[in-house]
Formats: structure tokens, sequence, C-alpha cells
């Protein structure tokens, strides 16, 4: 009986613990290439993350971008059609890509 009291003090104990002092939240914005496809990239790509998951990336392959938002609907069940896919593919790769297809 002695040690379920320890026990549920110990746990509760640490539920009590308050942080007082105001905390500030950086806010940073990262800009994406806006045309005629970037509101495609929009309706799907900043549910989740900030689009600096996606310019972290640097310049990559049209492969690399595909394989990216493929991942996106298949590892993470985000719900991109197949033609966003493609325009989402192409508009990164114009404006985030190497140059090269693979
Ligand atoms: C349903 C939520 C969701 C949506 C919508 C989403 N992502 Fe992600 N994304 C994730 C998660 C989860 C991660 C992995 C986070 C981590 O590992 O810290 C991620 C990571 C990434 C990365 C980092 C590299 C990697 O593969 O982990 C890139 C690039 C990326 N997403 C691109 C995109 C693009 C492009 C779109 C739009 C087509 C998109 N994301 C939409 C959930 C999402």
């Amino acid at each position: 009986m002695r040690i379920l009291l320890f026990i549920t003090l110990l746990l509760t104990s640490t539920l009590s613990a308050e942080y007082t002092q105001k905390v500030k939240m950086p806010s940073i914005t990262f800009k994406m290439a806006e045309d005629d496809n970037f509101k495609a990239m929009q309706r799907n790509c900043q549910w989740c993350h900030s689009y600096g998951y996606i310019l972290n990336q640097g310049k990559q392959s049209k492969e690399f971008w595909n394989k990216s938002v493929v991942k996106m609907r298949e590892v993470y069940k985000a719900p991109i059609s197949v033609k966003d896919e493609i325009t989402i593919t192409n508009y990164l790769f114009k404006h985030y890509g190497n140059g090269k297809l693979q």
C-alpha cells in the first residue's frame, strides 16, 4: 500500500510542474517560387510541415522529387492525386532541380 502511495505521489508530482516565463517561438517563413503550378504545391504540401523541408533538400533530380512526392502519399498518407503528383514533380524540378532526370 505504501509503495502504491509513493508511486502515485511520484507520478502526480511531475504533473504540477509549471513553467511561468514567456516562451517566444521563432517564426520562419520559407518562400517558394510562384508560378501557375505553385497552387498545386501549396494545396498539397503545407499541411504537415513547412516548405523548409522541401527547400532544405537543395537542387535535386526529377526522380528524387517524384520519389519525395510519392513518399508523402504512400508513407505519410497525404491525399495527393496522380494529376497533382505530376504537376508538383514538374514544379519542383523546374525551380529546385539539378537538371538531371535521375
Ligand atoms: C500527411 C502529411 C504530409 C504532407 C501533406 C506532406 N508531407 Fe512531406 N513529410 C511528412 C513527414 C511526416 C515527413 C518526415 C518528417 C521527419 O522525418 O522528420 C516529411 C518530410 C518531407 C521531406 C524531407 C525528406 C524526406 O523524405 O523525409 C520532403 C522533401 C517533403 N516532406 C516534401 C513534401 C512535398 C513536396 C509535399 C507535397 C507533395 C509534402 N511533403 C507533403 C509529411 C507530409
